[in-house]
């Protein structure tokens, strides 16, 4: 296994469960178009675009809309999300990822973010942990989305880092997919049942250092 001297992060869902803010938003925006969305329906929106998490909404509302329309819905639905993660502090970071990232840091691992999210600096900042990260890649700088390699690669080259020297933490299917498709290890956070295709799945960063994932990596 070629030595990890890179790790790549997701935002939403590894660093801060923001998927009840963007849930909020969304049900309150399906609810104007008169019908309603279910915690369990907001389990496909995850790691999902902007604009595709709106087609899979009007998809379980039965609705068609043109695009002028689609893209006016999604400017509406950010501006909620956005007035709620405006309000967001460093309590609300997962338990353990600070810890974690601070130790990749000590240990000279570089630390990158790979993020479908167009609000990713806005969260770091909030939290306050954009110093930790030396590179940022999230849906502003790409075209193609998770499951599509492409943010883990442009990652990987803004850190001068070979794919196979990267390790990707990811807690949604796509993220995983993406991950595999850019030839790098992926840890999984979350249900083993979900994550499957990780190559070995945590269920948070509680009591998780660098060192323990390092030997699971090295015993893959
Ligand atoms: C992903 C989230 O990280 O970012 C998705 O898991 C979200 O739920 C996507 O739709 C895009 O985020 P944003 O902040 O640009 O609307
Ligand atoms: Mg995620």
């Amino acid at each position: 296994m070629p030595e990890i001297k890179a790790c790549l992060f997701d935002l939403d869902g590894v660093i801060v469960d923001t998927a009840r803010y963007h849930y909020r938003a969304w049900k309150q925006l399906a609810n104007d178009i008169g019908f309603d969305i279910t915690e369990e329906d907001n389990e496909r929106l995850k790691g999902v675009s902007r604009m595709r998490s709106l087609d899979i909404i009007l998809e379980i509302g039965g609705v068609e809309l043109d695009q002028k329309t689609k893209v006016k819905l999604a400017e509406m639905k950010n501006l909620r999300y956005v007035e709620d993660i405006s309000l967001m502090d460093k309590t609300e970071i997962l338990p353990g990822v600070e810890q974690f990232i601070q130790e990749l840091k000590d240990s000279g691992i570089k630390v990158g973010l790979g993020s479908a999210s167009k609000n990713s600096t806005m969260i770091l900042e909030k939290i306050n942990m954009l110093h930790y990260f030396d590179c940022i890649v999230d849906g502003n700088k790409i075209e193609n989305a998770k499951p599509d390699p492409e943010v883990f690669l442009k990652g990987a080259a803004e850190l001068n880092m070979s794919p196979e020297n990267c390790a990707v933490f990811e807690d949604a299917i796509a993220g995983i997919e993406a991950a595999r498709n850019a030839g790098m290890v992926c840890i999984g956070i979350g249900s083993e049942t979900t994550l499957q295709n990780a190559d070995l799945v945590i269920s948070s960063f509680g009591g998780i250092t660098w060192q323990i994932i390092k030997e699971k990596i090295n015993n893959l």
